[in-house]
């Protein structure tokens, strides 16, 4: 059953008529967009801040005197901040701006990986993982000689913790493990895994891509070595990752990127580099993303984390139960904690020929392996349909959603 509105613990249409793209029709159908794990929309202050940024006070940063370099410079700063706030990291010298997290997980592989990892050491990722944190350590381990170890996943879509512990050991120089599944939702026990890698001496990077938007994330109570998101899963621009990482690593690390801003001083003999964080930013960062990426940090903020999530998970709870009243379709990804991502596949019918008589009815939804190959593999399937729901999705659209799949059955049989 819908609950009724006045009891949710959100106000949807409010927060709805925040974003404007949610207003539009496609196919002469209105919108019902359900591919949030992939990109989620910005609310108009996000795309007011870049306008503003750019009829206001565009300038570079860290490197002017003149009154917009300084604007710049304390809008892009603030920003640091409230991603510190954001994550509880210890401090901002502790938070680095990247493209994204692949960006992010790649800085770790070419600067830690490279001076910590040898040959015959392990690294332990799960075989859930996105490729962006499979390709890196791959790498890694060719260049090395180091071997990859894998934990696999049960049948509902949960890492088997056993076998992860029995593949820890003195060899293990890192875990790097997804924090929610993108392609089954699945939500692993990380405080768990970094307790245990911890006790071995490995380092551990949380891949928080997906669940940052959906979880409280404390990197201090994770106690997890780094932590890598991005802003366009978080209601923010394209275009901005973080990288937090505890601060005497960073520190021991070599640097990645070579140029400007992350040196302190260069000469044909030496050169110096920059503190952190800056080290780590070589070049002209992504100015203006950065600062308007602040701005859906706020709204999400103001929405407040708790409710996000108390009301994304009644969604996926509703979802999962009209779902299973289709016949043929089966859930892949039945874990107990789940954020609210539902996978699916339906008998006898390829998930593209459904996403395009989706599309066709304005449903929004992914298809296809999503970045998930081997885990696609295990399962030996093609790939799923994948229906992602953030705080402006409602139950209706969920309604809508079981019709047009019910309709494009229909349409295929
Ligand atoms: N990683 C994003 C997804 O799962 C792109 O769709």
């Amino acid at each position: 059953m819908i609950p009724a509105e006045q009891i949710l613990p959100i106000d949807v249409q409010h927060i709805r008529s925040a974003f404007p793209i949610l207003g539009r029709q496609v196919k002469g159908k209105p919108l019902v967009y359900l591919d949030n794990a992939a990109t989620t929309q910005k609310p108009q202050a996000v795309i007011d801040a870049l306008t503003n940024y750019y009829s206001g006070y565009n300038a570079n940063i860290h490197r002017g005197i003149h009154t917009l370099a300084e604007e710049a410079t304390a809008a892009y700063e603030a920003t640091r901040d409230a991603v510190k706030d954001f994550i509880n990291a210890p401090s901002r010298e502790e938070i680095i701006f990247t493209r994204g997290t692949t960006e992010s997980i790649n800085l770790v592989a070419y600067t830690w990986g490279r001076a910590n990892v040898q040959q015959g050491d392990e690294i332990i990722i799960s075989a859930m993982e996105h490729h962006s944190n499979i390709v890196p350590w791959q790498i890694l381990c060719e260049e090395k000689g180091a071997v990859l170890k894998v934990i696999p996943v049960n049948e509902l879509g949960e890492l088997e913790m056993d076998v992860y512990l029995s593949l820890l050991s003195e060899k293990t120089k890192l875990v790097s493990i997804v924090h929610v599944s993108n392609a089954l939702g699945t939500i692993n026990p990380v405080r768990q895994i970094i307790d245990a890698a911890h006790k071995t001496g490995a380092v551990v990077l949380v891949d928080g891509a997906q669940s940052t938007v959906h979880l409280h994330i404390d990197v201090q109570e994770m106690d997890c070595d780094f932590f890598a998101c991005s802003a366009h899963k978080l209601y923010g621009p394209t275009g901005v990752g973080i990288l937090y990482g505890k601060k005497d690593i960073l520190e021991s690390m070599p640097v990645f990127l070579g140029g400007g801003e992350m040196i302190k001083e260069v000469s044909f003999d030496k050169t110096t580099y920059n503190e952190l964080p800056y080290k780590y930013e070589a070049g002209t960062p992504n100015i203006a993303d950065v600062i308007a990426f602040k701005y859906a940090l706020d709204f999400i903020n103001a929405t407040g984390k708790a409710a996000i999530a108390q009301y994304e998970h009644q969604l996926l709870e509703y979802g999962t139960g009209q779902l299973a009243n289709i016949p043929g379709l089966h859930i892949i990804g039945r874990a107990r904690h789940k954020a609210s991502v539902i996978s699916f596949v339906l008998d006898k019918v390829h998930p593209q020929d459904i996403g395009i008589l989706l599309d066709n009815q304005g449903i929004a939804v992914r298809t296809g392996h999503h970045c998930a190959q081997p885990l696609m593999d295990c399962y030996k399937i093609p790939g799923t349909i994948r229906a992602s729901f953030a705080m402006y999705n409602t139950f209706h659209e969920i309604d809508a959603l079981v019709a047009g799949l019910n309709k494009a059955i229909k349409m295929l049989s």
